[in-house]
């Protein structure tokens, strides 16, 4: 029986890229919990917007709900587990966090430093607001000790090509 890895960790730690290269590793499909949020309720500023940041929460830990396999499924998979990446504030959520329990979950450890070329001119994320890499650092702050209780295995992923972080994973898996 195969176990699902998970990828958590704050924003633009890589989760969608590391994850689209981990699943063409394994040969299986990558869930991105990010991307079936906005393809079900619309682009993140707009839900932000519309719902607040609860209502993003919530549509967030039903894709969650929805994402992780069950036993039976992954049974009948037996050599391709899903690769899920989520999105930086799955973690909040204490249901979220038991579903993590269930697989195989990789905290992409990453630094203010290193993402601050990827978050600079970013709109997509609203809780980075006008001022993102301070918004990063004062989120990530808050955070990363429910990255490292929830994580399975830690990869600082700091200075390192996606390519080099999915190989990384699986000589951990
Ligand atoms: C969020 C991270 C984002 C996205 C949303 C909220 C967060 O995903 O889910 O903007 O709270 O950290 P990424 O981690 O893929 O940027």
């Amino acid at each position: 029986m195969s176990t699902p890895i998970f990828l958590i960790g704050p924003m633009a730690s890589g989760k969608s890229a590391v994850g689209a290269l981990l699943a063409g590793l394994l040969g299986t499909t990558l869930i991105d919990t990010d991307a079936r949020v906005i393809a079900a309720h619309g682009s993140i500023p707009e839900i932000f917007a519309a719902h607040g940041e609860a209502g993003f929460r919530r549509f967030e830990s039903e894709v969650m709900a929805a994402a992780v396999p069950t036993q039976a499924q992954r049974e009948a998979r037996a050599t391709a587990p899903a690769v899920v990446a989520t999105g930086g504030g799955s973690v909040l959520a204490e249901a979220n966090r038991e579903l993590l329990a269930h697989g195989f979950c990789v905290y992409l450890l990453t630094d203010e430093a290193d993402v601050a070329q990827r978050i600079g001119a970013d709109t997509t994320r609203p809780l980075l607001g006008s001022n993102p890499l301070e918004a990063w650092a004062r989120i990530f702050a808050m955070r990363s000790d429910l990255y490292e209780r929830t994580a399975t295995v830690i990869i600082d992923t700091r200075g390192k090509r996606p390519g080099q972080i999915a190989g990384a994973i699986l000589a951990a898996y």
